[in-house]
C-alpha cells in the first residue's frame, strides 16, 4: 500500500516536471491587477501544481506555506529575479500570440514583448490609470506618440486597448500604422467628427480601402476597445460586446514592415486633423484572432 502511494506520488512528480519549469523569483503583483488569478489553501505542492495544470489561464504558480497562488500569462513580465523563492512556469504549446504589450506604467511606454518601445511623444503626459495608480496611463492632449517600424499585422490579429475619450475630433486615431497616406495602413478611429462620432476601422491593401464603422463612445468613460481580423472577418468590440462584424474582400492585412506608426495621430493631412484627445492604457497586439470569450475575459479579468 505504502509502495503504491509512493509510486503514485513519484509518478506525479515526474509528470509535473514535464509540465512545469522551475525558476527562482517572485511575481510582483503590486501594480498590476491582471497577474494573480486566485489563491487557494492546499495540503501540498503537487495539489497546487495540479490546480494550475487544469486551469487554462494559469501559466505560473507558486506556493508559500499552504497558500497556492495561480498567475496569468502576463506574470511573465513581472518576475523579480534573484530571490530564493520558487515559481513554476507552465511549459505550454499553446500559441498565446502576444507580440506587443505596452502596459503603460511608472511613466514608461515600454513594449515588454518585443521592445517596440513608444518614443518621441508630443503633448502627452502620464496620468492615473483606471485603478488610481499614478503615471500609469498616457494622456494625449492634442498629442501623439510614435511606435518603431516593424511588422505588426498579418492575416490574423487582435488589438486590445483601454481608452478614455475626451473629445469627438475629426478622424481621431487611436492608432494609424502604415507607410504614409493610403499605404498599407491599419487604422482605428475613435471618432469621425463631432456630428458623427462613430468608431471605425480601416485596413488598406496598398491604396485599396476596407472599412467598418460602428456606434460611438461616451466621453470620459474607460472602455476596453477590441479590434480583430480573422478569416477575412473584421470585428469591433466595446468592452465585452461585439458591436460590429463584417466580411472584407482581402485575405488579411499585408504582413509588411510599416514605418509610420502613431498612437493619437493620422497618416493623412499631417496638419489638417487634430491629434488625439484621449487617455490610453494596456495596449496588447496579438498575432491571432482571440475568441469572443477570451476578449470577454480580458475585459473582465485582464487575462485570458
Ligand atoms: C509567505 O507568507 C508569509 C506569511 O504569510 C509572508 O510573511 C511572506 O511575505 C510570504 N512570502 C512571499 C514570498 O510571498
Ligand atoms: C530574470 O531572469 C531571466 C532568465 O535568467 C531573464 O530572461 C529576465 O530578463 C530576468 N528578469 C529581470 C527583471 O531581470
Ligand atoms: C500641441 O498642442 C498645441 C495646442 O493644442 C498645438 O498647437 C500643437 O500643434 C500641438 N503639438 C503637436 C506636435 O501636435
Ligand atoms: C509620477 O511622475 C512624476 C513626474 O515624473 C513624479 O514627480 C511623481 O513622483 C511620479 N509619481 C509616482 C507615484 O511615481
Ligand atoms: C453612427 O452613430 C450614430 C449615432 O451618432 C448611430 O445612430 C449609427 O447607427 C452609427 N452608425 C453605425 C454604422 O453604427
Ligand atoms: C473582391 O474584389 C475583386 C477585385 O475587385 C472582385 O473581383 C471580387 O469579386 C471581390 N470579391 C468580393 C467577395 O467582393
Ligand atoms: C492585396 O491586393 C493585391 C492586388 O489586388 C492582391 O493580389 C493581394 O492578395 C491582396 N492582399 C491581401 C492580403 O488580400
Amino acid at each position: 500500500m505504502k509502495l503504491v502511494i509512493f509510486l503514485a506520488i513519484f509518478y506525479k512528480i515526474v509528470e509535473m516536471s514535464f509540465i512545469f519549469n522551475i525558476k527562482n523569483g517572485i511575481i510582483d503583483t503590486s501594480r498590476k491587477r491582471n497577474l494573480l488569478i486566485k489563491q487557494i489553501e492546499v495540503m501540498n505542492r503537487i495539489l497546487c501544481l495540479n490546480f494550475c495544470q487544469t486551469s487554462k489561464p494559469c501559466f505560473y504558480v507558486s506556493m508559500n506555506y499552504s497558500i497556492c497562488s495561480l498567475y496569468s500569462f502576463y506574470a511573465k513580465f513581472f518576475v523579480k529575479n534573484g530571490t530564493s523563492e520558487v515559481i513554476y512556469e507552465k511549459i505550454s504549446n499553446d500559441n498565446f500570440g502576444l507580440i506587443n504589450y505596452w502596459p503603460i506604467e511608472n511613466g514608461e511606454t515600454r513594449d515588454l514583448v518585443t521592445s517596440k518601445d513608444l518614443f518621441d511623444s508630443n503633448n502627452a503626459s502620464f496620468t492615473q490609470d483606471r485603478f488610481g495608480f499614478d503615471n500609469s496611463s498616457l494622456y494625449f492632449n492634442n498629442g501623439y506618440i510614435n511606435a518603431p517600424s516593424g511588422i505588426y499585422f498579418g492575416t490574423e490579429f487582435t488589438v486590445l486597448a483601454w481608452v478614455k475619450l475626451k473629445n469627438y475630433l475629426e478622424w481621431q486615431r487611436l492608432f494609424d500604422f502604415g507607410n504614409g497616406r493610403e499605404n498599407d495602413n491599419v487604422c482605428f478611429s475613435l471618432s469621425k467628427s463631432n456630428s458623427e462620432p462613430n468608431v471605425s476601422i480601416a485596413i488598406f491593401n496598398g491604396t485599396n480601402l476596407e472599412y467598418l464603422e460602428t456606434n460611438y463612445l461616451k466621453l470620459n468613460e474607460w472602455y476596453q476597445l477590441g479590434f480583430k481580423l480573422e478569416n477575412s472577418i473584421v470585428s469591433i468590440f466595446f468592452n465585452d460586446v461585439k458591436m460590429a462584424s463584417s466580411e472584407i474582400n482581402i485575405s488579411g492585412a499585408k504582413s509588411v514592415i510599416r514605418g509610420k506608426n502613431y498612437f493619437g495621430k493620422s497618416n493623412w493631412n499631417e496638419h489638417e486633423y487634430k491629434k488625439g484627445q484621449f487617455e490610453l492604457d494596456e495596449v496588447k497586439f496579438f498575432e491571432k484572432g482571440l475568441l469572443d470569450s477570451e476578449i470577454e475575459s480580458e475585459f473582465k479579468r485582464g487575462y485570458h
